[in-house]
């Protein structure tokens, strides 16, 4: 349906069909949140919700594009930030390319359709970047691996973004794959592909619709404060990133961490880390009520020692939890966004009839609710 709507909406911005399609995946973050600035581990994967691009060859040196209602250009010369904010993911990606020694010269005009929420934790931004690199490798016919398609699109977030982010989203929507999670490794890049089956089970996202985006919110601080207390404890021990400490070796030099909020941060990290590698292992025996209670010991760690959750997500999970979900927690990078939770097939539509009604009356906003699935990663449709 969106496939075909986006056919139309380059019909109307071009006169003519597109040559040809793509299509780019969100993902949810199943658990692991933030190890992936820490060189830990993650467990997310892609979802059905995502990004079409209509794409057609242009003669000349330019790229123009279409997105919501907004038709920017710029041309592939001239790969500089412009002042709306969306369209930077698109330059750039380019301009990452072109950094990199690809010939980027092939103009094109694109029109984007998108059943994926903006900025509500779900890598929208992500989604957008590996799209855009998909598109570049395809259209240039350049010899450009997935890995490195991921690699460019973080580069973009880091280097021209300004987020300092991880890995994780990237390596998700551009790796995904129908029915798996991807158990990674954000160090190594070790990559395992798990089987998500979760039998009699829905994962459903709650969307706050509490906006935010992340190059304003705190994820750098975020990073500043983990970089601190790792700064104190290699005084005393050598470590290269704070997922390289076990709990075991977190409770013992935890008290060389001078600040006690990098303490609290440092301590969700390892923690979390650890809770990815048992929570992996309890999915792959498909324990799913076991599983879910991670997400719970997720949440209530990024709540209370990282801080990044907020009343919105807070509200959705135990709004879900008081209605009968086995588990729940926040995704992503928090500070409003989407929320998860696991529930018991015959229970879902009832927690979700329940998450609008007692959300809209305590917090006034409108969430939304989606079944999600695990599926491929960014791709050429036609
Ligand atoms: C954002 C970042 C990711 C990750 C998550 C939190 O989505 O882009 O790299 O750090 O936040 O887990």
């Amino acid at each position: 349906m969106k496939k075909l709507e986006c056919e139309k909406i380059f019909k109307e911005q071009y006169n003519t069909e597109p040559k040809s399609e793509y299509f780019a995946p969100g993902r949810v973050n199943l658990i692991g949140e933030y190890t992936d600035i820490a060189g830990g581990s993650v467990l997310p994967m892609a979802i059905q919700l995502g990004i079409w691009a209509g794409v057609s060859p242009r003669d000349d040196e330019r790229i123009v594009i279409y997105s919501l209602e907004d038709k920017e250009e710029f041309s592939l010369a001239k790969l500089v930030k412009q002042k709306s904010q969306w369209i930077n993911y698109v330059i750039g990606v380019f301009y990452v390319f072109s950094k990199h020694g690809y010939r980027v010269k092939q103009g094109l005009n694109i029109a984007l359709n998108s059943n994926l929420p903006t900025a509500s934790g779900l890598s929208s931004s992500a989604a957008l970047e590996v799209l855009i690199g998909t598109i570049i490798t395809a259209e240039n016919k350049l010899e450009v691996t997935k890995r490195q398609i991921v690699q460019f699109a973080k580069e973009t977030e880091n280097d021209f973004i300004g987020l300092a982010s991880g890995i994780m989203d990237q390596f998700a929507c551009e790796c995904g794959r129908d029915g798996k999670a991807i158990l990674l490794n954000t160090k190594t890049l070790e990559t395992e592909y798990v089987p998500f089956d979760l039998g009699n089970n829905d994962l459903v996202v709650m969307n706050s619709n509490k906006k935010r985006t992340l190059a304003d919110s705190k994820y750098n601080q975020r990073v500043r404060e983990m970089n601190e207390g790792l700064a104190d404890l290699n005084k005393y021990i050598n470590i290269d990133d704070v997922c390289s400490l076990t709990p075991d070796l977190f409770e013992k030099y935890k008290d060389k961490i001078k600040s006690e909020v990098s303490c609290r941060r440092i301590k969700h990290l390892v923690y979390e880390n650890q809770r990815v590698l048992d929570a992996n292992k309890i999915l792959s025996r498909g324990d799913i009520d076991g599983f879910a209670q991670f997400l719970n010991l997720s949440h209530q760690s990024l709540r209370d020692d990282f801080e990044v959750s907020g009343k919105e997500l807070d509200t959705l999970v135990e709004i879900a939890i008081s209605g009968g979900a086995k588990g729940a927690r926040m995704t992503g990078a928090g500070f409003g966004g989407c929320a998860i939770f696991i529930s018991d097939k015959n229970k879902t539509q009832g927690i979700m009839n329940k998450v609008r009604k007692e959300y809209k009356e305590k917090i006034g906003l409108n969430a939304e609710c989606y079944i999600v699935r695990a599926s491929d990663g960014a791709r050429k449709i036609k």
